[in-house]
């Protein structure tokens, strides 16, 4: 497996690949590599040939007083553990290649951000779309993975490679849990082995959800209000938000009559936590 770090030496890599035929499948990550990520690797390993997985800590992404310092970094067993699940090159890039001093240009989407952790990380999709653009441009991917555990981000990249007619296939990959079912996240680190037990309340809450659709539950306020009853039952876990939306266009439902996304956001203790499901009736 190649460690390419300079954005010229990655373009130039790419061109050739796109020049005499392998298919580039890509796979962004921030790093601190769990098995949620080798799952899209995995992914990437079964729509292409060459298997880029890029490592950057974007700050683009950060907002004021987020955990932009502290996220946790391990370069040497990313790429270990990004070339034993398939990856053929591992793309990691400074922030001074990504962001020089002068830099200025930001991609924005005008009303997906307008919901859910765009409320409360106004700056997250900006970065997102942002760095997502620049390693589109870097990267040169025919196909690109993205978990559904940030289904908003997601929905934001698919909508940005419509918008901005980008030809490239967007694969959405699944969540992995733990085997008690709280979904991976490089964030999981944060948490004191209590947090990490109080943690699974996100899931219980999302689970109990889909419990109560099967058994005949429409109405998405009863879904949220006992998904919230079970979160406040912990003192330190302060939710951000719960909503049920339509998947496509993120629209807020009031009923569940086809398929439908459940997400929450939760801080258990300083801690901030996603997870979502797919509800179907
Ligand atoms: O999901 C992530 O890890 C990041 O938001 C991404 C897509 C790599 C952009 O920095």
């Amino acid at each position: 497996m190649q460690i390419i770090s300079a954005p010229t030496e990655m373009q130039a890599f790419a061109d050739d690949a796109r020049r005499t035929g392998p298919t580039i499948a890509f796979i962004p990550t921030m790093g601190f590599l769990h098995e949620g990520h080798l799952s899209l690797v995995r992914e990437g390993c079964r729509h292409g040939d060459d298997i880029v997985v890029s490592i950057f800590v974007n700050p683009a992404q950060f907002g004021p007083g987020e955990d932009l310092d502290t996220y946790p970094r391990a370069l040497e067993a990313d790429c270990e553990k990004a070339a034993a699940a398939g990856a053929t090159v591992v793309f990691a890039p400074s922030r001074e290649d990504l962001y020089g001093d002068a830099y200025q240009t930001y991609v924005t989407l005008e009303k997906l951000p307008q919901h859910l952790c765009g409320l409360s990380r106004p700056v997250f999709f900006r970065g997102v779309a942002t760095v997502v653009t620049k390693l589109f441009n870097i990267v040169k991917p025919h196909v690109a993975v993205f978990g559904e555990k940030d289904y908003q981000q997601l929905l934001v990249v698919r909508r940005m490679v419509q918008d901005l007619n980008f030809n490239i296939r967007i694969i959405g990959g699944s969540i992995v849990r733990e085997a008690d079912g709280l979904a991976m996240s490089s964030r999981n680190s944060y948490l004191s082995p209590d947090e990490r037990r109080r943690a699974l309340c996100l899931f219980q809450s999302l689970q109990k959800a889909e419990e109560m659709v099967r058994s005949g539950v429409r109405e998405a306020e009863a879904l949220i209000q006992t998904a919230r009853d079970i979160i406040s039952r912990h003192p330190d876990a302060d939710i951000d938000y719960i909503e049920i939306f339509d998947p496509e266009t993120i629209d807020n439902l009031k009923r569940i009559e086809g398929p439908a996304r459940m997400a929450l956001a939760v801080k258990i203790g300083k801690t901030r936590l996603i997870d979502n499901i797919l509800l179907t009736p």
